[in-house]
């Protein structure tokens, strides 16, 4: 690894940990000595937009205007990785299991609330979409069926919100669902896709910190919360557990990414699938 101390900024030990502190207070996220690097990486990029002189000049901007520079700085430090049908076994799970069991379940008040809480640019929420589009085709005129895809950072949630994407990012989208809801840009968007309206029409997309109130009343039956909480201490994992809990409805579904468990929370729930825990009854 380059010595940080050549380059064009030089990031103390001092600014370092106040980063990690700012984004703990922000956003939950842990940062340790082994992402130094990347915070360098990330934040230089941000001294350079605002054609700052140094990393001290950069905190001196954050502890002045907390508020209003937290977007900003929560969006260049985010990590946003995602893909379609990223964990191909939860969307199984979600058409072969979950969904017909929800329409006999929720067949009295005919509705049906999933929550991508983690959503980053879309591609989570809207194969949510395809699944859900896929199972309830024929009650969709009749139910009341509707997905909510958050996330912390704004940026991230425009790209989803225009649900525009190159076509390299649907190579892993299972054939059945190419055709029908991704449709091919022609022209200069030649190389583009563009999910199709019957699919945006079940979600919604809004700014939300996990950490902070949420405004929504529930029940949910379905919520989504991979590959985020492996960025926040044990104490944030246990909180958000015990709200997702009183979120989810009588046998709801958490979903949890690849390598994140609920540790002791585990109890409450019945585990499903792989990394996939129900609510009992
Ligand atoms: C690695 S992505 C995961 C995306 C998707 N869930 C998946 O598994 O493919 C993590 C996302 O969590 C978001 N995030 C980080 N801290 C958050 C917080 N406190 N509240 C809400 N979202 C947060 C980031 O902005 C990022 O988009």
């Amino acid at each position: 690894m380059n010595d940080i101390r050549e380059r064009p900024f030089r990031l103390t030990d001092k600014e370092f940990n106040f980063v990690c502190q700012f984004v703990y207070d922000t956003a939950g996220i842990v940062l340790n000595a082994s992402k130094r690097e990347m915070v360098y990486r990330r934040l230089t990029r941000v001294i350079k937009e605002r054609k700052l002189a140094s990393f001290s000049q950069y905190c001196q901007l954050l502890k002045q205007n907390p508020e209003q520079e937290k977007h900003y700085f929560i969006n260049a430090i985010t990590t946003n990785l995602t893909s379609f049908f990223r964990e191909k076994h939860h969307f199984d799970y979600l058409l072969s299991i979950e969904l017909p069991q929800l329409l006999k379940r929720n067949k009295q008040q005919q509705r049906i609330r999933i929550w991508s809480s983690a959503t980053s640019t879309g591609e989570e929420a809207y194969s949510i979409a395809a699944i859900v589009y896929e199972s309830c085709k024929q009650s969709l005129s009749s139910w009341d069926i509707k997905i909510l895809a958050t996330d912390i950072d704004g940026n991230v949630l425009a790209k989803g919100k225009a649900g525009i994407y190159d076509e390299k990012r649907i190579e892993d989208v299972p054939s059945v669902y190419l055709k029908p809801y991704f449709i091919k840009g022609t022209g200069e968007n030649a190389h583009k896709v563009k999910v199709a309206q019957c699919l945006r029409n079940l979600l919604t997309f809004k700014e939300l910190n996990l950490l902070h109130q949420w405004p929504m009343k529930g029940p949910f039956d379905i919520i989504f919360c991979r590959n985020v909480i492996i960025y926040f201490d044990k104490k944030t994992q246990i909180e958000l557990f015990e709200r997702f809990y009183e979120m989810l409805a009588p046998g709801g579904l958490l979903i949890l990414g690849h390598s994140e468990n609920l540790g002791h929370y585990q109890q409450y729930f019945k585990n499903v699938g792989r990394t996939i825990f129900r609510k009992p009854f």
